[in-house]
């Protein structure tokens, strides 16, 4: 089954356009990489698949059914999790409370002291800090904790936004160990990455935006083999 399908979308800031009729579709189980160098247009790609941006044009299907125009809150309630560049934790708060606030929607909140536990067992480290403020964590763990409060939510299907930008190489095979365990869970991920090796090891396929415009795609066993994905992206 389709999990996620755009089609031909085109988006503007202003008079100045983002997206050429970029189209993108992810199965159900698949990790799919959505690449491209700073400017290419993948958070505005996200933005637009979560309600975040209107396209002006195109058409997002998700599980078969359009959600032109839905709300981010409708997203979400939908089993979209999406997770923003950066994480958007906030700050003052503790990890605790963090994950508490990935439960609001209301038919997940009177099960969050059950997600918070399943997110302790999934995340250790997370469970021995609980009541530490989220603004004390090392780089890894609060982007760990930002996974762990999209995951509260209980989702089909999860959009990362350069998880792995500015974490010590170390963390980042740890938060990508984390996007496979996803995908064993059966959650199907769209990984938005700069980082195009390490995301290609573990995706299934791979899309690449340039200027806006979907360049290449394919699965990864091929684009990594292919001289144009080397030369440009992996410095080969
Ligand atoms: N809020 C905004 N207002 C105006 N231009 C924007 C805005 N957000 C992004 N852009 C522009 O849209 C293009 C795509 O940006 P973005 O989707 O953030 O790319 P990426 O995530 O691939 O780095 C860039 O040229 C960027 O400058
Ligand atoms: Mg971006």
């Amino acid at each position: 089954m389709t999990m996620l399908e755009a089609e031909k979308i085109n988006c503007y800031y202003g008079n100045v356009q983002a997206l050429w009729d970029v189209s993108l579709k992810v199965e159900q189980g698949e990790i799919v990489a959505l690449l491209g160098a700073n400017g290419a247009g993948k958070t505005t790609l996200l933005n637009a698949i979560t309600g975040l941006v209107k396209p002006a044009s195109g058409h997002i299907f998700f599980m078969g059914q359009s959600i032109d125009g839905i709300s981010p809150q409708n997203v979400m309630e939908k089993g979209i999790a999406y997770l923003p560049e950066g994480g958007r934790l906030f700050p003052d708060m503790s990890i605790r409370e963090n994950l508490e606030l990935g439960a609001y929607p209301m038919n997940m909140w009177k099960s969050r002291n059950a997600s918070i536990d399943r997110m302790f067992e999934m995340f250790p480290k997370l469970k021995e800090r609980q009541k530490q403020m989220a603004s004390t964590l090392s780089g890894g763990e609060k982007q760990m904790l930002a996974m762990a409060r999209g995951l509260m939510s209980n989702p089909k299907m999860c959009l990362f936004d350069e998880l792995s930008y500015g974490l010590a190489p170390i963390m980042v095979i740890e938060v990508f160990k984390i996007v496979k365990m996803l995908k064993e869970q059966g959650i199907t991920v769209l990984l938005v990455e700069q980082n195009v090796k390490q995301s290609m090891e573990i995706a299934d396929r791979a899309y690449v935006l340039e200027n806006g415009r979907m360049a290449l795609e394919g699965h990864c066993c091929d684009l990594l083999d292919n001289d144009y994905v080397k030369k440009a992206y992996l410095g080969l």
